[in-house]
């Protein structure tokens, strides 16, 4: 199982929003695994498995009080770090075991995410410069969970010969299915990917792209940050950028959560859900594709046919391999 390569407990992913995680625990699977998420009296974000020490209750079924997670079974309380700070049964004040603290795992939070890492660090969390940029709004749009591949969502994510096809209820143009020659190469922020000028229809879009007029060019990059993350920004004649972070993330080799955030330079007068309901059907369109294609993509290029138009999605294959063997 793909789920099982050990270099994949050692990268990041979301899991959930920042918002989700607030008065109660919030239960999420990574890679197999159950965990649970909770924020300590600190506001910092915990995460930890899901199953007590004790009797192996689910955490999550429990509740938050003063930033400790108190299991549903016996109510024991885990604090800072998941640090066991009572046993009822003992009597209050009384020590606790040295074995009955949660062995929690790496947590971040960043643009408005869960971001966590079953092992020792060895990826980063892809960078963002336009979070820090006040030119730019940030939209969050939810978690939705795929019953899709990571693997097969990152390809996707990578590929543009879909557009005229997937994409015809949205952007595609039928006609335009020649894709031009790609060249690939590192990018900004440590992004891999191509540069490219893409025509779309606006009709559906024109409340994100600012513009009129039946067909609109854009100016786009699309590109990787390994494993699972793909950056897409598109660039408007008239300044207006539209970025939007791609992120998915292994629930286990076939489910997957998907979120995407939007980050924008335009003026803010238009409602952030506006914005993003036209990436929202877009994103619809790939997972009802998505959705009919089962397992894993084959990491065995010889296993698939790619062509020129491929390049950019083999080169992540190509890559995550790598990464995959490294450990
Ligand atoms: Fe959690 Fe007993 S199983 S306190
Ligand atoms: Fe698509």
């Amino acid at each position: 199982m793909l789920i099982e390569q050990d270099a994949l407990r050692h990268q990041w992913y979301v899991v959930a929003e920042s918002n989700d995680v607030a008065g109660a625990p919030v239960a999420v699977r990574l890679l197999g695994e159950s965990l649970v998420l909770w924020r300590s009296a600190d506001g910092a974000v915990v995460a930890a498995p899901d199953r007590c020490p004790h009797r192996e209750a689910p955490l999550s079924g429990g509740t938050v009080d003063d930033g400790c997670i108190v299991c549903p079974y016996h109510g024991w309380r885990f604090g800072d770090a998941g640090r066991c700070v009572e046993v009822p049964s003992s009597g209050a004040g009384r020590p606790v075991p040295p074995t009955s603290h949660l062995t929690t795992v790496h947590v971040a939070e960043r643009y408005g995410l869960v971001w966590v890492c079953l092992d020792e660090p060895q990826g980063t969390i892809p960078a963002m410069a336009a979070d820090d940029d006040p030119a730019y709004r940030r939209i969050n749009t939810g978690v939705d969970t795929w019953t899709v591949s990571a693997t097969r969502m990152t390809d996707n994510f990578l590929d543009i010969s879909h557009f005229p096809y997937v994409h015809i209820g949205t952007f595609g143009i039928q006609e335009n299915q020649d894709v031009p020659k790609l060249d690939l190469g590192p990018l900004d922020d440590g992004y891999f990917g191509y540069e490219y000028e893409v025509d779309v229809r606006n009709e559906a879009g024109a409340v994100a792209s600012g513009l009129d007029g039946d067909v609109i060019t854009r100016r786009m990059t699309t590109s990787f940050h390994l494993p699972f993350t793909v950056r897409s920004t598109i660039h408007y004649e008239t300044g207006l950028d539209h970025l939007i972070l791609l992120c998915s993330t292994p629930i286990d080799d076939v489910t997957s959560y998907f979120t995407f955030v939007v980050w924008r330079n335009d003026d803010f007068s238009v409602p952030a859900e506006d914005i993003i309901s036209f990436d929202r059907a877009i994103g619809a369109e790939d997972k009802a594709m998505l959705e009919r294609i089962p397992g894993v993509l084959p990491l065995d290029q010889k296993a698939t046919v790619s062509v020129q138009s491929d390049k950019p999605s083999v080169e992540w294959r190509r890559q995550f391999a790598a990464m995959l063997s490294l450990v």
